[in-house]
C-alpha cells in the first residue's frame, strides 16, 4: 500500500492516542483529522477542532454528525492562535495540524506563519508531557513557499530539553511533496 502523508502522521498519532483522550486539531477543514482523532478517543474522550472558515466548520460538523461523533467533538470558528482560551497548559494528549488551503474551497485563504507560528507555541504549552504534536507541512501551488520556509526555520529552534522534533521527508517523490512533522514534549 502507497502511504502518503496523512497516512504516516495517523500511524503514528494511533500509535499514541487511546481511549479517554483528550486532543486538538488546529485546522479542521473538511473534518478528516477530527473525525480521525474521535475514532481514536471514542466516547470517553474529547476532540476540539478551529477553523476561520464556515464552510470548513461546517463541513466538519456534517462529517462529525455522519460518523456519530458529534457528542465528542467541538468545532470553533476561530483561529487557531486562540486554542489557549479553550483548554488547559498540559492537558492535551495529541494536537493536529495540516497547513495550506481547504480542499475544495478558496485557494486563497490559507494558513499562514503569522498565526500558525504562535499557534505552535502555544500548543506545545498545552501538551502533557508524553503528548504528540502531528504537523502535514503542505506548500507550494496557490499557497507559495513562506509558510513552509518560517516553519523550517521555527522548528530547529524549539527547546531540544523539553521537545524531540521530528522532520520527515519523502525522499522519491517529486513536486514539492508535504513534510510530516512530528514534535514529541518530553516526560
Ligand atoms: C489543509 S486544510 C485542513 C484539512 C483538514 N485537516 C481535513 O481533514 O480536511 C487547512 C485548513 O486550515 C484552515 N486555516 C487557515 N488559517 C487558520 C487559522 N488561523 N486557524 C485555524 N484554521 C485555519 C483553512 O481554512 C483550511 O480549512
Amino acid at each position: 500500500m502507497k502511504l502518503n502523508t496523512l497516512g504516516v502522521a495517523h500511524k503514528i498519532i494511533a500509535e499514541k492516542v487511546k481511549a479517554g483522550d483528550f486532543c486538538i486539531d488546529a485546522t479542521a477543514g473538511r473534518g478528516n483529522d477530527t473525525s480521525f482523532l474521535c475514532s481514536l478517543v471514542g466516547e470517553t474522550g474529547k476532540v476540539i477542532a478551529f477553523d476561520i472558515q464556515q464552510d470548513a466548520v461546517d463541513s466538519t460538523k456534517a462529517l462529525l454528525q455522519s460518523k456519530g461523533y458529534d457528542s465528542i467533538a467541538q468545532v470553533f470558528l476561530d483561529s487557531h492562535s486562540n486554542m489557549d482560551q479553550y483548554a488547559q497548559e498540559n492537558s492535551v494528549d495529541c494536537i493536529t495540524f495540516n497547513f495550506g488551503y481547504l480542499p475544495g474551497g478558496d485557494h486563497n485563504i490559507f494558513t499562514t506563519p503569522a498565526t500558525s507560528i504562535p499557534a505552535i507555541e502555544k500548543g506545545l504549552k498545552l501538551l502533557k508531557q508524553g503528548g504528540l504534536m502531528s504537523l502535514c507541512v503542505y506548500y507550494g501551488g496557490d499557497s507559495g513557499f513562506e509558510e513552509k520556509n518560517a516553519l523550517m526555520e521555527y522548528f530547529r529552534t524549539i527547546d531540544s530539553k523539553q521537545y524531540t522534533v521530528l522532520i520527515t521527508e519523502f525522499a522519491n517523490r517529486p513536486n514539492n511533496p508535504p513534510i510530516p512533522v512530528f514534535i514529541l514534549k518530553q516526560i
